[in-house]
């Protein structure tokens, strides 16, 4: 019922979002955070593909340092002790990252701020970009994604998660010619969601 509601209210406000909330940083966190506040979200907590995209880091990084840029609760992303060094999340929306920060898991930290200018002087073994690019404009999209191979450690990798490749065919597409290269591309699906991919990049 909340998720038609949300289905509904996200495609009449789409147009005016893009055009006038999200190019302003102070209202896109204010959106953001009353979104995470009405429980619009709360979904996603039980949307999981396994263990990715830990078990797919480990290929590359074993007890990674993971960035994890638009990172919600976090509650979907697997951190099993023992598995990984520490882990960043980082979010627009102060209501997100208070529930982040709830789950008190080990080696964890956050910090509340806009991943198109978010920076910071560690590097990570893996950047991960789960179901947020499409909240940025192409042209925020494709500067992100060339910046951001400068925070990565020398064994770093990119990964891009999207949970529906044939409904964001653009997305997808602006990752492949973004001018980092890909890797490889992993299926993967989301609870019953459609085919989805990881992209890794670098
Ligand atoms: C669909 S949710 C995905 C959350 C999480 N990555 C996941 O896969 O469950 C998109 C997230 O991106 C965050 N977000 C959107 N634009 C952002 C920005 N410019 N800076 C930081 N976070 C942003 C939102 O607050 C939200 O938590």
């Amino acid at each position: 019922m909340m998720n038609a509601l949300f289905a509904s209210l996200s495609r009449v406000l789409r147009g005016p979002v893009e055009r006038y909330v999200r190019p302003n940083r102070r209202l896109n966190s204010i959106a953001w955070d009353l979104q995470y506040k009405l429980g619009f979200w709360r979904y996603l907590d039980r949307l999981s593909d396994g263990e990715m995209p830990l078990a797919l880091i480990e290929t590359w990084a074993p007890m990674p340092a993971i960035l994890d840029l638009g990172c919600g609760s976090s509650a979907n992303m697997p951190l099993p002790p023992g598995r990984y060094r520490h882990y960043h999340g980082v979010d627009v929306s102060r209501a997100a990252i208070a529930q982040a920060r709830g789950l008190a898991r080990p080696h964890t930290s956050f910090s509340v701020a806009d991943i198109r200018t978010f920076t910071t002087p560690s590097r990570f073994d893996a950047i991960l970009l789960r179901e947020v690019l499409y909240y940025l404009s192409p042209h925020e999209q494709r500067e992100l994604l060339l910046r951001l191979p400068a925070l990565l450690s020398p064994r770093g990798r990119i990964v891009v998660q999207v949970h529906d490749v044939t409904r964001a065919s653009d997305v997808v597409d602006l990752v492949r010619g973004c001018g980092v290269p890909v890797d490889r591309e992993v299926p993967a699906r989301l609870g019953e969601g459609p085919a989805g991919a990881f992209l890794v990049l670098r």
